[in-house]
């Protein structure tokens, strides 16, 4: 069965791919390489000895996306492909409009003209903005987001439930708390492409020396320590999330459906306690400064993962230093690597 997924070479989309293939899919990856490069495809074949179909174009060009589906029998998608920077958003939100939602419209349009279904959205917690009450669960009002980059989560998962109800189709939408970690073969993680964004790997160059320090944005939030609180999920356990997920829609009839899952630990972590945990876990040191909040940035927010664990069969309960000391392993595999390809 031929699984397609675009952004399949980026970050999540990789460590999923390795799932779908360890559990006996094919997969049909379409990844524009924008934010990510090609040796990680060679690395998926390393560590699964299966190569998947691998087409580098932009999800955009519908002429393109027509021809994979003309060339392969796909009976399902796990969409990655989106701009995903919640800063970058507000600068340049067109272009985060016409690339998170012409892609997944081009992919809808094959979908329902070929009558195909069991469709899995990458969505987000940050649909829930400052949720009023942790732990957050699937029933947790939303709010409107204030990123543009939220709002294309929020707009893609309306177009989904609209797809799902006007042509009677199977998807799922997947809400991830804080992705974080690296495979443990080392050999795929989170590629910092520019000044990262996100805390963990900004403290793995930090630990690094690529970045002289951490800085903390802001440690007067309503938490015990001061900083925010996350849900830190570690990325092999959400890929795993995404097999069971399809299978769930593979499994069932055919009609409406719209399975909507939070996927995290049901723990929250401070930024401080991430710090603490990564030296201690890594036997490194991670310089840090205490600076103004960062803006759009909420206090808390982890989930209640109950749902998932309940109809997937799924959890997450990889530790978190485990986690974070494959993000050191990763960061040693993206040195050596530097130093073989001077
Ligand atoms: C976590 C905490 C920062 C960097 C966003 C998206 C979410 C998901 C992950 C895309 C915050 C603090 C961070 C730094 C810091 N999507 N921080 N110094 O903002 O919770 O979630 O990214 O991948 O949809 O909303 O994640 O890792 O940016 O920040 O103090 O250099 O770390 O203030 O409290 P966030 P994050």
């Amino acid at each position: 069965m031929e699984i397609l997924v675009t952004g399949g070479l980026g970050y999540i989309g990789s460590h999923t791919v390795v799932e779908l293939l360890n559990n006996g899919f094919d997969v049909v990856i379409v990844d524009d390489l924008s934010n990510t490069e090609r040796f990680v495809l060679n690395n998926i074949e390393e560590i699964t000895g299966r190569k998947p179909a691998f087409y580098p174009f932009d999800l955009k060009r519908r002429d393109l996306l027509r021809q994979v589906f003309e060339a392969h029998n796909i009976q399902g998608c796990i969409n990655f492909a989106a701009y995903k920077a919640v800063g970058e958003s507000q600068v340049i939100p067109l272009d985060y409009y016409e690339n998170n939602l012409f892609s997944l419209i081009n992919i809808l349009q094959e979908f329902r003209e070929r009558g195909l279904s069991n469709f899995i959205f990458s969505s987000s917690c940050t649909v829930y903005g400052q949720a009023d009450h942790m732990p957050i669960d699937e029933n947790t009002p939303q709010k409107p987001a204030e990123s543009t980059y939220g709002k294309t989560k929020q707009m893609g998962e309306e177009i989904l439930q609209d797809f799902a109800r006007a042509y009677h189709r199977k998807v799922s939408l997947l809400r991830y708390f804080n992705p974080i970690g690296a495979h443990p073969s080392g050999k795929l993680g989170e590629l910092p492409i520019g000044v990262p964004n996100n805390l963990v790997p900004y403290v793995m160059q930090t630990a690094a020396g690529i970045r002289e320090k951490l800085n903390i944005w802001g440690n007067d939030y309503d938490t015990p320590d001061g900083t925010p609180v996350r849900d830190y999920i570690y990325v092999v356990d959400l890929a795993k999330a995404h097999v069971a997920a399809l299978q769930k829609l593979l499994d069932s009839g055919e009609g409406t459906q719209v399975d909507i899952y939070n996927l995290g630990t049901g723990k929250g972590s401070s930024v401080l306690e991430v710090v603490q945990a990564f030296e201690k876990a890594n036997g490194v040191k991670v310089p840090y400064q205490i600076c103004e909040r960062r803006a759009g940035d909420i206090t808390i927010a982890y989930a209640n993962a109950d749902k998932a664990e309940r109809e997937l069969g799924w959890k997450s309960d990889t530790p978190l230093e485990e986690a974070l000391r494959t993000v050191w392993q990763w960061q040693k595999y993206l040195e050596k690597r530097k130093k073989e390809t001077v």
